[in-house]
This record gives C-alpha cells, structure tokens and sequence, in this order.
C-alpha cells in the first residue's frame, strides 16, 4: 500500500484523486466536530467551502431538518445555529439533522478532495476506526492534513503519523510510504505520548485557548473516543455504517 501524505491541501491536484482512498485530517476541530455530530445521530453533514453557499443551500427546511454550523476565526458565524466546538454538537441538537458545515480549513481540505475515489474523515478520536477501515480496503491511500491557512500544522501531521502506525502495525500490509508519511511517523514518535500537550502547545490550539475554547482541545486529544467512520457519499458525509445498513437492505430486498 502506497501512503502519500499532503501536509497542506494547498498544492493538491483534485482531479489526481479520482482513483486514490483519501484521508482528511483536521483535529482542530472540523474532523473532530464532524465525528461527534455523526456519533451523536446527525442524518448527514455537508461540507460547503464558502458560508454564501451555506446560506443559499439551507434552504426552506433551515432551522428545522437542516442545521447551519462552522466558524470562522474559530468563532460562530452570524446566522448559523452551530459553531465549530465538538461539544456543541449534542445528541439533543443534532439527532436526525442535515448539517451545512464550512469552516475555514477543514471544509476547504474536504472540498479539494471530493473527487476522491473514497473519501474518509479522521481525527485522534476515530483514527483506530478509520485505520481498520484501511486495512481492510488495502488499497493506496493519500492522507491531506487541513493545515492552517495553507501552512503546516502540527496536531494534523502527528494524527497523520498514528494513522501511518496503524498501518504499519499490521504485518500483512506492505507498506510504501512517501517522505511526507515518514516524517508524519517520526512526528508521531517524538510526540505521540503526549497527545494533550502537544494539542496545547500547537499554533492553533493557543489561538482556541484565547478566544476561550480550551475545554475543546481535551476533546480532541482523546484516541479513539468516537469510533465513527465518516465517509463521503455524493455530496454529503455519513457515517459509514448507515451507508453498510442500506447496502444490505438493498441485498435483502433484491434476494
Ligand atoms: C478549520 O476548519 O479551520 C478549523 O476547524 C478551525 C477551528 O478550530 O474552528
């Protein structure tokens, strides 16, 4: 298996995608956010790059079936009903929900590989989930972390490098890994243990902790807290098991 890594979505060629498995990682906090609104029974999250398409797309069904959420500057966006704090994104609120989410760099990541063959969604919470998906679907993959306005970011690329570990863990899969996947695995090494700190000590979550999100960082430090699978399907993201649900329905019925 063939591992690329993109430490930013800035140079990727989208139309190149169209056969590769796709791994976005954002775990501050798009990927994270999205884990937790599937988990928690969101029906689907649509990903829209710009909060203009959010708006036109919400349609009449806004406010009841369909939700607004994403940030912008990490805080709310007029208008929306949702944020981008995964804690928001309750049972209470979200159950059944269609959510229009854009947010500055996760939506972006997500909107320049939807040409993707299989597009998955991963933070530290579902990265043991989407790693299993992975060994089983053995085929190359390209992991694109968000980043932070096009640049590197460091929670992204150590989230990448246990992604990679997974993998590599697994002693029937041959690995190939481009030199961006085993710098993502010696980024792992040196702070892998120290997952929360990291998080704490990174550009973006000193940016969070000020404008006063630093309860989000503890979310989105734990590993594998939120086993969900979210996976492209059309245009919306869902977590895999409902797509799996309707697959054997369809079975069923035509057996
Ligand atoms: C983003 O997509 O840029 C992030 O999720 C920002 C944030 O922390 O809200």
């Amino acid at each position: 298996m063939r591992v690329d890594l993109h430490f930013t979505p800035s140079n990727t060629d989208e139309l190149g995608l169209r056969e590769s498995t796709v791994v976005v990682i954002d775990v501050l906090r798009a990927s994270t956010t999205i884990a937790m609104a599937l988990y928690n029974g969101a029906k689907e999250i649509i990903p829209v790059a710009s909060i203009e398409r959010a708006v036109k797309i919400s349609g009449s069904l806004f406010g009841e079936y369909v939700l607004r959420g994403g940030e912008r500057h990490g805080k709310m966006i007029e208008g929306f009903n949702l944020g981008n704090s995964p804690a928001e994104y309750t049972e209470e609120k979200v159950k059944g929900k269609s959510i229009i989410f854009s947010t500055t760099n996760g939506s972006f990541a997500i909107d320049k590989a939807r040409f993707a063959g299989e597009l998955l969604v991963c933070a530290f919470v579902n990265v043991g989930t989407v790693a299993s998906f992975m060994k089983e679907n053995r085929r190359d993959l390209t992991i694109i972390c968000a980043g932070t306005n096009g640049m590197f970011s460091v929670e992204d690329a150590v989230c990448a490098g246990m992604l990679v570990q997974r993998l590599s863990s697994d002693k029937t899969l041959t690995l190939d890994l481009s030199d961006g996947a085993l710098g993502a695995l010696t980024l792992h090494k040196a702070f892998g243990k120290g997952i929360l700190k990291m998080i704490k000590s990174s550009e973006h979550g000193r940016y969070l902790t000020e404008i006063g999100f630093e309860s989000d960082l503890e979310v989105c430090a734990g590993v594998d807290t939120i086993p969900v699978l979210p996976r492209m399907a059309g245009n919306v993201i869902k977590w895999k098991r409902d797509v799996e649900k309707k697959e054997t329905a369809k079975v069923q019925v035509s057996s």
